[in-house]
């Protein structure tokens, strides 16, 4: 079945960036020059989809204004004649079809995603987190739909992580298929240290069947007294299979101040006008750092 809608979770209370996210959401801080949630829902509309769902809260309405018309804004740049500027302004907005679905408290990612089913119903959908950057040649949720199309199954981006940070991240263990792909035979939220060997890190993209949903239901609060989508994802593997996918890509965690200041770096070198210019400011600055 074709997937046509894309879930973006921004209800979270964005701690580890306070106090920056006291009044503007973290999914709304500038890397280089547009919002991290403008990166991630460019790659959902670089994956084929134009539907998406956005979960948020009290305190989030600057993302959905973001993916609006601006009528004065408009009208003003197009008397000023500054016609570069405006394209660049209807683009965001012509960028996609928003739904907004509230999460009236902050239960969990598995709870952001349940509150999501009225929109959703029975069909197989995308979740991108809204702080989980990937720059990636082929958009990572491509390149998770065509495993998808493969296997039939719901699918997990992975990431291989240093095993001394793996209590950090929902962990899987399982077995390797084809090139990059794991049927997953166990799912571990924040491993207490010592508990499993896999340094097989989930990242913030699935595409997940309808049927989470039920098995979301069954879900009780697990680590953190969150709602863990982990936890429902070990259901939905007991229950129809789930397959974990090794993308090809660089993935950054911008919703933390050191993956958010290496996504700065990298999209700065990789941007068009400032990526030379960048450059040798960074090789001057690492040449004064060794005398
Ligand atoms: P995070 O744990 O990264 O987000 O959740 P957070 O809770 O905002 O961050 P910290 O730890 O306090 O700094 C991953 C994603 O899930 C969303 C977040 O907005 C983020 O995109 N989320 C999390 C929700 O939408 N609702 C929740 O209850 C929890």
């Amino acid at each position: 079945m074709n997937v046509r809608k894309a879930v973006v979770p921004v209800a979270g209370l964005g701690t580890r960036f306070l106090p920056a996210t006291k009044a503007i959401p973290k999914e709304m801080l500038t890397v280089v020059d547009r919002p991290t949630i403008q990166y991630i829902v460019e790659e959902i509309v670089a994956s084929g989809i134009k539907e998406v769902v956005l979960v948020t809260a009290s305190g989030k309405s600057a993302i959905e204004n973001h993916f609006d018309y601006s009528f004065e804004l408009e009208t003003f740049l197009a008397q000023k004649g500054k016609m570069d500027l405006l394209r660049e302004v209807r683009h965001i907005s012509g960028l996609i079809e928003v739904v907004s679905i509230r999460q009236k408290e902050p239960l969990g990612l598995g709870h952001a995603i349940k509150v999501t089913e009225p929109v959703i119903g029975n069909e197989p959908f995308v979740v991108v987190l809204g702080d989980d950057m990937v720059d990636a040649t082929v958009p990572c949720v491509f390149q998770m739909l065509k495993v998808f199309d493969k296997f039939q199954k719901s699918v997990v981006a992975i990431q291989k992580v240093p095993l001394d940070e793996a209590h950090r991240y929902g962990i899987v263990e399982g077995e390797e298929v084809a090139e990059g792909v794991y049927k997953v035979e166990r799912l571990i939220e924040k491993p207490s240290p010592g508990t499993s060997k896999s340094d097989l890190a989930i990242i913030g993209r699935y595409v997940l069947s309808p049927d989470i949903y039920s098995c979301l239901n069954r879900t009780l609060p697990g680590v953190g007294g969150e709602i863990q989508l982990t936890d429902a994802l070990d259901y939905l593997r007991k229950k129809q299979g789930l397959y974990a996918y090794k993308f090809k890509g660089n993935r950054y965690d911008a919703g933390d101040k050191m993956g958010y200041l290496q996504a700065t770096v990298n999209y700065a070198l990789a941007h068009s006008d400032l990526g030379e210019r960048f450059k040798a400011y960074l090789q001057k600055l690492v040449a004064n750092l060794d005398e």
